[in-house]
């Protein structure tokens, strides 16, 4: 893990200006310092102004937007997977709302540069947290940041897919779609709500997938997975709702990103239907988890979809979702492609 370049600026975070966070007031990290910990490195890039106006919608009771005191902390949005696709769009969009951001991936180049232009750009401030959400120390390393109790936002992007026949496909990989989807979102869902529920406002986006509404032969863990992220979101919405926090679970259906690439779908043989754009994807959870509802599920055509399955017999949904996928994998002729 290479050092990044630092953002603008050279202030220590104790004594920070206007709009530090309680991470930056605790005086414990100098700017520009890295914190270690087991399987993840943080770098903090600092504000560059503190007269950002915020949208503070995600604050109970709070109005659509307000012009804060400079006094008042900066929100902070939490986004893992940030280094590229929808991950990417969340960030930026969230920088340009006005939000102070931690951003998380393995990738750290292309966290530091993403860091560096939405600093330069919004004049947030950004930390950068390189952390494998497939592995405990990775989990563990976001987890403590998130117990620092200032995450306002988290959106639990980071995932990635794969396809082909289950038995043909290394199992370890199979295995680490299950920690990374499953079991890092169940953690980090885990350790940001507890701080929620104590100040009584904030709110979690998990990143499912329209997948996730019925079973996919030839992405059988993928969609295992992301029915799980459905359901327990759903059942979290609920219990969240009573403490005056919001769970939004985003279903997209297909978004052109680098999940095509890691899964080894051929996109030239996917339906052509459904697609839908990072931004729609993004400003549509957004505009969800404003108006406090469980689910979002960007373009008509994947609403429609989402919703007909439950009219559907299940054989008749799986055998749809196997003939369409069975053609799409890139791997299916040669189980050691890559
Ligand atoms: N694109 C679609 O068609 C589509 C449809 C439905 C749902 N989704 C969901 O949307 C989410 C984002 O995917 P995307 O489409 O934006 O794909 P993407 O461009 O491949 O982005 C995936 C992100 O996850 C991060 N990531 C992967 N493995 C990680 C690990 N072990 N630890 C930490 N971060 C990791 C990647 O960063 P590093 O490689 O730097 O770690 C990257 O930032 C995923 O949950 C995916 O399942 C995508």
């Amino acid at each position: 893990m290479g050092r990044s370049a630092i953002g603008p600026g050279s202030v220590p975070l104790g004594s920070s200006g206007p709009g530090s966070t309680e991470h930056r007031r605790s005086g414990t990290a100098p700017f520009g310092t890295r914190l270690a910990a087991a399987g993840a490195s943080i770098d903090i890039f600092p504000p560059g102004v503190y007269d950002q106006r915020l949208d503070m919608t995600l604050r109970r009771g709070a109005p659509e937007e307000t012009q804060m005191a400079d006094s008042t902390p900066r929100l902070i949005a939490l986004v893992t997977g940030a280094s590229s696709g929808i991950g990417r769009g969340f960030a930026s969009r969230l920088a340009r709302d006005g939000h102070d951001l931690v951003l998380v991936a393995r990738r750290r180049g292309a966290l530091d540069a993403l860091a560096a232009e939405l600093t330069l750009a919004h004049g947030v401030g950004v930390e950068v947290l390189d952390a494998d959400l497939a592995t405990d120390g990775g989990v563990a390393a976001v987890e403590q940041r998130l117990a620092s109790g200032d995450i306002e936002l988290l959106v639990n992007n980071a995932g990635f897919g794969t396809s082909g026949e289950f038995a043909e496909l290394p199992l370890d990989r199979e295995l680490r779609q299950v920690d990374l989807n499953v079991r890092a979102l169940v953690r980090l869902s885990h350790a940001a709500l507890k701080p929620m529920y104590a100040r009584r406002h904030g709110a979690v986006v998990n990143v499912a997938s329209t997948g996730g509404f019925q079973p996919v032969p030839y992405m059988a863990t993928y969609a295992g997975t992301k029915a799980f992220v459905l359901h327990f979101s759903e059942a979290l919405h609920e219990e969240a709702a009573r403490h005056g926090v919001t769970v939004t679970c985003l279903c997209p259906g297909p978004v052109k990103t680098g999940f095509q690439d890691a899964a080894q779908l051929d996109v030239s043989r996917m339906p052509s239907l459904g697609w839908t754009s990072v931004d729609e994807v993004v400003g549509q959870a957004l505009s969800a988890a404003r108006r406090r509802r469980a689910i979002a599920i960007p373009g008509a055509l994947n609403r429609v979809t989402a919703a007909s399955v439950g009219f559907m017999p299940r054989f008749l949904t799986r055998r749809i979702a196997g003939s369409m996928f069975r053609g799409a994998s890139a791997r299916r002729d040669d189980p050691d492609a890559r």
